[in-house]
């Protein structure tokens, strides 16, 4: 098996990370690294793993799981899931929290920290709209994150959902789903490099200034 430390996956010598590359600002380069990703053959090059606090038993406890990035501007990272779900709860009674993109053939990850709000409705709707009907379908199904007593139950679950919008051309967004924005306070990008002397550069963004800087790996 090849040696990690002695095979960098992802670039070439000359191709180092470095604070310059953060010129332009966070937003292009994530863009570049989730398009390389996505050129690279990388399964689903959107997906990040998102970390909340719940607070359900008295004491702050992290949680993860995975989500997809789907959208992606200066202001931040967009995801869209079920506001009554674990997360959800977990957001509205702290909204913040941090993603980790992982793209392991190119030997790169990326974390997005930060405060979280809503998306307008709009912006949920035109999401919402361009999503395949049985993604839609099952969207109003699923209380997301609830225990159901077998997996017949959530067919059953969405039968009857598939009844109810049977005369229905444009199934409306459920009230209880829609996008999150994490807006970054903190971005780090990591390359990983020979001898685990990977590149680290990490953003620090204050209202309109930012701060970049090499951290050690
Ligand atoms: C690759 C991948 C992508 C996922 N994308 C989403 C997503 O965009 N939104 C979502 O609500 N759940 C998504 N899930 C499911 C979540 O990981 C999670 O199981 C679900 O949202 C319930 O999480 P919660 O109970 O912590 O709220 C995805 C799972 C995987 C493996």
């Amino acid at each position: 098996m090849a040696d990690p430390d002695n095979s960098p996956r992802s670039v070439d010598e000359d191709e180092q990370l470095d604070v310059t590359w953060l010129a332009g600002g966070w937003e292009p380069l994530l863009r570049h690294w989730i398009e390389q990703a996505t050129a690279r053959g990388v399964a689903e090059p959107g997906a990040m793993v998102l970390a909340t606090v719940s607070l359900a038993d008295g004491t702050p406890r992290p949680v993860a799981r995975t989500v997809l990035c789907r959208g992606l501007s200066p202001e931040g990272v967009v995801f869209y899931t079920n506001f009554d779900s674990a997360k959800g709860a977990q957001l509205a009674a702290v909204p913040y929290a941090a993603v980790t993109f992982l793209w392991t053939p190119l030997g790169r990850q990326v974390h997005v920290r930060g405060a979280v709000q809503r998306v307008s409705a709009e912006t949920t709707a035109a999401y919402w709209h361009a999503r395949p009907r049985d993604s839609q379908l099952g969207a109003w199904a699923s209380h997301q994150s609830q225990p159901i007593a077998s997996r017949a139950e959530l067919e059953r679950e969405l039968a009857q959902v598939i009844a109810r919008f049977d005369d229905v051309d444009e199934i409306p967004v459920p009230p209880n789903w829609g996008g999150f924005l994490l807006r970054p306070d903190e971005v780090e990008f990591w390359q990983e490099r020979h001898a685990r002397l990977h590149n680290r550069i990490r953003v620090r963004i204050t209202g309109d200034s930012s701060t970049i800087e090499r951290l050690q790996p």
